[in-house]
This record gives C-alpha cells, structure tokens and sequence, in this order.
C-alpha cells in the first residue's frame, strides 16, 4: 500500500485557512489532520467542531481529527456532525474508551485509538479490534515542531506484523528523512505539520515526504 500523507493544520496560518486548506489539496495532501488540544490533556489550546465544520465546507479530502482531551466522550457527537471521517482517541484519556470507540462508529465515524510515546503497546491491546486505526505518536502531543523519537518504531513495526484490520499512522517529527524509518517500519498514513506548512514549496513538500516513505515500504 502507498503511504497516504495528512498535513496536520496545526501548522498552517489560521487567518487563511480556506487558502491553505487548498494549497495542500493541490499539492496532494491525501487527508488533513486536524489537532484539537483541551489545555488539560496537553499543555495548549486549539480548536473545537466550529474548525472543524469550516473546514469540511472547504475540501473532498478525509478529515482526521486528533482529539488530544482528556474526556473524548463528551465532545464525539459535535465532531461528528462537524464532519470528521476519522476520529481519534488517545489510550492514556479518560473513560470508557471501548464505548467511546463504539460510538463513534455508531455515528457513521472512523474510530482511532493514539499512543503517546511512553506509553507501552500493552496498553492499546484491548482496543484494537474496536479501531479502524492506531495513531503512534513520535512526539509528546501539544505541539509542532518537535524531534522525532526515533525509540517509538518498534512500537510500529509490532502493530504491523499482526493480522489486523487497522491501518498505522505517525504522527510528529515526520519529515522526508523520517518518513522513511516511519514507512519502513510500517506506518501507513504520515502526519506532518511544520515540514508542510512550514516549507517554502508545500506542495514539493509533500511529494518528498511521499516519495522516501513509498520507497521505504518496498
Ligand atoms: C502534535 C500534533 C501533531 C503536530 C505535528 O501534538 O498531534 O499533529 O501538528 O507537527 P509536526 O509535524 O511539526 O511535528
Ligand atoms: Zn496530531
């Protein structure tokens, strides 16, 4: 499978959204990764379904919300009729994740389960039968611009090596570089903020990004 690659928004300029949203989609973004922060889960604040919907009103491509917030349960519904196509919850949040997983299935939703880099794969185990997705992060969540934590890969290449029905994405750090190590080792959907939007040509940007991580998979 060729790796599928999702500018995190993160990183875009939020007075232009509309024109960055279309910048990346020129440029090949595959989906958009959207990052909402609750300043409890992680030390920053972002954005609610409100972003969510305006940006849905603007782009065909999946939507992936990274919802890093400590009660996942209590805001699903309004993310999706925002409309998000992918909605991820992270392990180490609060609640019954397995019911949140279901719900957001039930809602028509793609239900994700994240791994923050601490955290041992044991911990995602009762929740991959639920998920369409796991999300391994190779940054602590909160912010962009972050070095890849390169020890997170065998995380990846675990979950790869199982008959599964989920797809693996990465998520910080992810430039041409580690696009590579991430794809070789298994990750399936590459998230990246700065190396995208902080880039002077997003769009050769992204076709580098696509190219060493499709050449690390074969
Ligand atoms: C970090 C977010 C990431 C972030 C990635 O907490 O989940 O999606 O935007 O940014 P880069 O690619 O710059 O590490
Ligand atoms: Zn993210």
């Amino acid at each position: 499978m060729a790796v599928k690659i999702a500018p995190s928004l993160l990183s875009a300029d939020f007075a232009r959204i509309a024109d960055e949203v279309a910048r990346v989609t020129a440029g090949g973004a595959d989906w958009l990764h959207l990052d909402v922060m609750d300043g409890h889960f992680v030390p920053n604040l972002t954005f609610g379904p409100a972003l969510v919907k305006a940006v849905r009103q603007v782009t065909k491509l999946p939507l992936d919300v990274h919802l890093m917030i400590e009660r996942p349960a209590d805001f699903i519904v309004p993310f999706a009729r925002a409309g998000a196509d992918y909605l991820t919850v992270h392990v180490e949040a609060q609640g019954d994740l397995a019911r949140v997983l279901a719900d957001i299935r039930s809602l028509g939703v793609h239900p994700a389960i994240s791994i923050n880099p601490p955290t041992p794969l044991e911990a995602v185990e009762p929740y991959l039968s639920l998920a369409d997705m796991v999300l391994v992060m190779s940054v602590n969540p909160g912010f962009s611009g972050q070095g890849f934590i390169h020890e997170v890969l065998p995380k990846v290449s675990a979950l790869a090596a199982r008959s599964r029905r989920f797809v693996i994405e990465i998520d910080g750090g992810i430039n041409a570089d580690t696009a590579a190590a991430a794809a070789a080792a298994g990750a399936e959907v590459l998230v990246a903020g700065s190396a995208v939007f902080g880039a002077p040509d997003p769009a050769a940007a992204i076709a580098a990004i696509r190219a060493r991580g499709d050449a690390a998979r074969r």
